[in-house]
Parts: structure tokens; sequence; C-alpha cells
């Protein structure tokens, strides 16, 4: 990876990927786009910015050439609960980019990082450490999208040679930016809302279990799968990454450890809570683990201290 061109980049990812991608390959290498010029100020200040509709093939195409792309990070997605609302619409914004991002790379013999999801699996998947290579029935239009995805990035790479691979990432919980309309944003949500107020009224049920991951587990991930050694690598598109597997209670217990006055309620979405009970409780990622030495470095109990200690210093500006 020398030139980058990050594709969502003002998203829940997006916004911490490309600082931490400048960091390390130098700013001027990382070219961040988004739909809109009306992003965080980092973003355009730090390095390259442009505004790009990525369902546009031709735009995408001739920021390519123009900076000289190698990789593309395509992080634009509508997410499970929002994609439900819209699934046509949901369904061509998922798709249109991938194929365009893919597509170009055939042209430019470059590479292509897209991630997938745990909305990948569905009700017929097995539950609890579902294995790497499994039933992948979603009832998602998110879910049906990241799975095609999935198998487009294999097809790229198996007929053209496209360097693609990805991630199906848990629940990412972060503080920079909000995810927009996923089943896992209560799990971000809850810190923020128990900082301000102290209370929390969840919209999954007790029990509920999915996989998470902190950011920074997240953007190293993503990293450490596009510098693997392409001959080590078994899977590509895509590799069950995970770092915890926790239900609200649990999240709640922690929280208490750093604010005891903390209480959760349940005002539980009938919509969010069937997606949620489709996914997995926990994945398996010995694959990850194997083929590119993949290790979480945060759990339940150190995400939550770090959470709340740059929240608080956050909602006090
Ligand atoms: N965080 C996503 C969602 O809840 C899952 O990939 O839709």
């Amino acid at each position: 990876m020398k030139k980058i061109l990050v594709i969502g980049a003002a998203g829940q990812i997006g916004s911490e990927l490309v600082p931490f991608l400048r960091n390390i390959y130098g700013a001027q290498y990382v070219v961040a786009t988004d739909l809109h010029d009306n992003v965080m100020p980092e973003l355009k200040e730090t390095g390259p910015f442009e505004v790009l509709d990525a369902m546009d093939g031709k735009a995408m195409y001739d920021l390519v050439k123009k900076y000289n792309i190698d990789t593309i990070f395509n992080l634009v997605a509508v997410l499970s609960a929002k994609g439900e609302a819209n699934p046509q619409l949901s369904w061509k914004i998922n798709m249109d980019c991938v194929f365009n991002a893919l597509e170009i790379s055939r042209q430019t013999r470059g590479a292509v990082f897209t991630p997938s999801s745990i909305g990948a699996f569905g009700p017929t998947t097995p539950p609890d450490h579902t294995p790497q290579d499994t039933v992948m029935r979603p009832t998602t239009i998110y879910g049906i999208s990241k799975v095609a995805a999935e198998l487009l990035g294999d097809y790229y790479y198996l007929k053209y040679g496209v360097d693609a691979r990805g991630l199906r990432y848990p629940g990412i919980i972060s503080n920079v930016t909000l995810p927009g309309g996923g089943t896992t944003d209560y799990a971000v949500e809850i810190y923020y809302e128990a900082i301000k107020n102290k209370n929390f009224m969840c919209n999954l049920s007790p029990g509920t279990y999915l996989d998470m991951m902190y950011m920074p587990d997240a953007l190293n991930a993503a990293v450490q799968l596009m510098e693997a050694d392409p001959g080590t690598l078994i899977h590509r598109n895509c590799f069950n990454v995970t770092a915890m597997s926790f239900d609200p209670e649990m999240i709640a217990t922690a929280i208490r450890k750093h604010i005891p006055e903390f209480r959760i309620d349940y005002d539980v979405d009938p919509i969010k809570q069937a997606i949620a009970n489709s996914w997995p409780n926990s994945m398996d990622d010995s694959a990850a683990r194997k083929e590119w030495f993949w290790r979480a470095k945060y759990d339940l109990q150190t995400m939550t201290a770090d959470m709340i200690e740059k929240l608080t210093v956050k909602l006090q500006k």
C-alpha cells in the first residue's frame, strides 16, 4: 500500500481510519473522500480530501488515476437496521460501491479492502463459536449485500487477480463518530448516555449476545490484513474477527465499575431485536489468528475504561 483512497471517509470507521493510515503511510498518500464536503475538519486539513459519490464509477476512476492510487478502502455502507427501511436503495448503495472499487482495481491492478460483518450470517448459522466457513443465509438486505460483496471480492481475485481482502467485523465501539443505523449501535450510545445522564434505555433485550470490538483493534486489523503476505491468505473475503462477546447486562456491569449509579432499562425495538437474534452470539476467528496472526488487544473492561475516559473529556467540551 503506497497510495490509498478511502471512500466513505466521514463515517464511523473512516473518520478514524484516515488519520491512522496518514500516520503510517504519510498524510499526502491517503486521499479521503465522502459524499459531502461538510466533514470533520481533520479529514480535509491533514491531507488530500475530495468529494466523491462512490456510486459514480467514472468519478472514482478519475480520482484513482489523478492520485495514482494502488489501494481502495471501501467503507461505504448502509447498516443493518437503516437498510430495512429502504432495502432497494441500500442494496444499490452497498453493491455499486464495492463493484466500482473492484472494477477500477481490475483495470489499475490495485487492491481493495471491503469490510463484511457479523450481519453476513443468519438464523440458520451456528450461533456459538460461529465457524469461518459455515452457513451464510442472512435475512437483512445489509447481510445479503455483505455476502454478495464477499463473493464478488473472491470472484475478482480468482478471475482477474485483484488483491481483494476483507474482514467480518463485529459491532464496532468508538468515541469519535457515531455509527448510524446499525443493530449494534446501542453498545456505543450506552457510553454517551452513561456519562451524560447515568441511565440508558436499551433497544435490545438482556441476554442478547453479540460480538464487539473497540475501534483501535478494528483499525489495526484492517491494516494488518492488507499488509499480510498474500501467500498466507486462504480466506481473503472475508475473515471472522472478534474481540469480545457480551449482552447489555454485561456492558452495564462494566460501566458501573466507573459510574456506580448507572442504570439500564429496556424498551426493545422488535426490528433490531429480530436482526440481533439472527446474528452469531460469538464468532470463531481462528482463521484470522492463524493466517495473519490477528489478536485483539482490548476486552470489555479495558475498552470501557478507555471509552469512559475519552468520552468524559469529549463531552465536557
Ligand atoms: N454494526 C453493524 C450493524 O449493526 C454490523 O456490522 O448493522
